[in-house]
C-alpha cells in the first residue's frame, strides 16, 4: 500500500538523520520543507522532499494537502488514562479553597480513585478508559505511555496493567506501560509503608515480569508519599526485573529524588515544578529526559516547570499531558504545547520538539516515531489550512487538526 501526500504547504520536523533527543539550543531548530511531498509505504515513511523532486510512481492513494501542513503525531510520554470514575467533587472543593494536599489528607485524591478502581471490573475499566484513549488519538496523540497506580492492591494494579496490555493489542499506536504501584500508601498499610513496598515487590513484580505487563517502573517521590530512600528501594527492585525508571518527582517539594533517578539511569524524571539549581546541575550530560506537565500546573494552579531556565542551562525538555482524574483531567497535547509557549516561555519550535522527538525518547520510541524520518511510522497530523506552524500553539484552546493518519491510514 503506497500513499502519496502532495503539495504539503510545510512538512514539519524533518530529520534525515535520526536524533535521539534535542537539548538546549538544539531545541530552537525545527527543520521543515516547504511545498513538499511525503511518501508512505505499508505504514512507514519511505521518502519525502520538495514537490519538484516528487517521483512519478504509481500509488494507491494520493492526498492533496494544498494549504495544509503535516507534522509527526504528538508523543505523550506520561499519562494515567486507565482509571475509574471521575473526581469533579474535589475540583469543586479546590474552588472553595482546599489544596490538592488537603484533599488528599481527608481521603480524597489518589485513594479516592483507588477505591473506585478496586470496585470496577476489568471489562468496565477497559470500556471507560478506551473512550479517553480514542479521544486523545483524535487530538493528535500518536504514541502514548500509560501508568498503573490507582489499584494499590495486587489484584487491582494487575487489572490496570492488563487493560493497558489489551490496548497495546487493539490500537494502532505504540503504547508503553508503567508500573506505578508506589503512587500512594493505601489505608490498609497506613502505618506500614515498608510492608506495602515489600508487597509490591513480592506479590506484583513477579507477575508483571511473567506476563510482560510493564516496560517501566515509577514512584511518586514526594513529601507525604514516598521518600528518596523508598524511591531507591523500588527502582532497585524494578531493575531486577528489567524495568527502567520513569519517576514522579519535584512536584510540590524538591527532596532529592532527581539524583536517585539519575543514579538509576531513569529514562525520564517527570513534573519538576519545583527545581533547585543543584537539580538542574544533576541532570546535565545525562541520558535522563526532564518531562514537564504544564496542564497539571494549569489545573492545580501550581508553579510551571522552569523550562526556560532549564533549556537555557543546556537541558532537554519533553512535554506530556499527565492525563489523570485528579491533577489533569485533560489529555489534549495541543493545549499542552500552547501552554508551554504561553506560560513557560518556550518557543513554538521548542514546544513542538518537546512534544514530538523528545517525548518519543521519554518512552523509548525515538527510533519509531517523533519525526519525519525514512523508516519511521507514518503517524501524522494533517493540519487545517494555516499560515504558519506558530498558529498551532497560538490558537490555544483550539486545535488545527484536519485529519489523523496512523501507520499511513486515515483514522
Ligand atoms: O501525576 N502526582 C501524582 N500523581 C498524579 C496525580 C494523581 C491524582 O491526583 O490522581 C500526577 O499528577
Ligand atoms: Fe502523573
Amino acid at each position: 500500500m503506497r500513499t502519496l501526500f502532495k503539495n504539503i504547504k510545510e512538512l514539519i520536523q524533518v530529520r534525515d538523520n535520526s536524533v535521539s533527543f534535542l537539548s538546549g539550543t538544539e531545541m530552537k531548530e525545527l527543520p521543515t520543507i516547504t511545498n513538499a511531498f511525503l511518501l508512505v509505504e505499508n505504514g512507514i515513511i519511505s521518502n519525502y522532499g520538495k514537490m519538484i523532486d516528487c517521483p512519478t510512481i504509481s500509488v494507491d492513494k494520493t492526498i492533496d494537502a494544498t494549504g495544509k501542513m503535516i507534522l509527526p503525531s504528538w508523543c505523550d510520554s506520561h499519562t494515567h488514562i486507565v482509571y475509574a470514575g471521575n473526581r469533579e467533587g474535589e475540583f469543586v472543593d479546590r474552588i472553595h479553597g482546599l489544596s490538592y494536599e488537603e484533599i488528599a489528607n481527608k481521603g480524597g485524591g489518589i485513594l479516592n480513585s483507588s477505591k473506585k478502581l478496586q470496585e470496577i471490573s476489568e471489562e468496565a475499566l477497559y470500556q471507560q478508559s478506551k473512550i479517553r484513549l480514542e479521544e486523545v488519538i483524535k487530538l493528535g496523540t500518536g504514541a502514548i505511555e500509560i501508568k498503573s497506580g490507582y489499584g494499590l492492591t495486587a489484584e487491582a494494579e494487575l487489572k490496570m496493567l492488563r487493560v493497558i496490555k489489551r490496548f497495546k493489542e487493539h490500537y494502532p499506536i505504540p503504547i508503553k506501560a508503567t508500573f506505578l504501584g508506589a503512587h500512594a500508601v493505601p489505608d490498609t498499610y497506613k502505618t506500614k509503608k515498608q510492608a506495602y513496598l515489600q508487597m509490591l515487590v513480592d506479590e506484583i513484580l513477579p507477575t508483571i515480569a511473567k506476563e510482560k505487563l510493564a516496560d517501566y517502573i515509577d514512584i511518586f517521590c514526594e513529601t507525604g508519599y514516598f521518600s528518596v530512600k523508598d524511591t531507591a528501594f523500588i527502582l532497585e527492585a524494578g531493575k531486577q526485573y528489567g524495568l527502567i525508571p520513569k519517576i514522579h518527582v519535584n512536584q510540590f517539594n524538591a527532596i532529592g529524588g532527581i539524583k536517585t533517578g539519575v543514579n538509576y539511569n531513569a529514562l525520564s524524571v517527570d513534573h519538576l515544578e519545583i527545581m533547585h539549581n543543584d537539580d538542574i546541575e544533576i541532570l546535565k550530560n545525562t541520558q535522563t529526559m526532564p518531562v514537564a506537565l504544564p496542564s497539571c500546573s494549569y489545573f492545580l494552579s501550581i508553579p510551571y516547570t522552569p523550562a526556560r531556565k532549564m533549556i537555557d542551562a543546556g537541558l532537554p525538555i519533553a512535554l506530556a499531558s499527565d492525563y489523570n482524574p485528579g491533577s489533569t483531567p485533560s489529555g489534549n497535547m495541543n493545549f499542552v504545547v500552547s501552554t508551554a509557549c504561553i506560560k513557560m516561555k518556550m518557543t513554538p519550535e521548542e514546544a513542538i520538539n518537546a512534544a514530538t522527538i523528545n517525548g518519543a525518547y521519554a518512552m523509548g520510541l525515538e527510533k519509531e516515531v517523533g519525526s519525519i524520518t525514512v523508516g519511521k511510522k507514518a503517524n501524522l497530523i494533517l493540519t487545517k489550512p494555516i499560515n504558519s506552524y506558530g498558529f498551532i500553539p497560538y490558537s490555544f484552546g483550539n486545535h488545527q487538526i484536519e485529519k489523523i493518519y496512523l501507520n499511513g491510514k486515515s483514522w
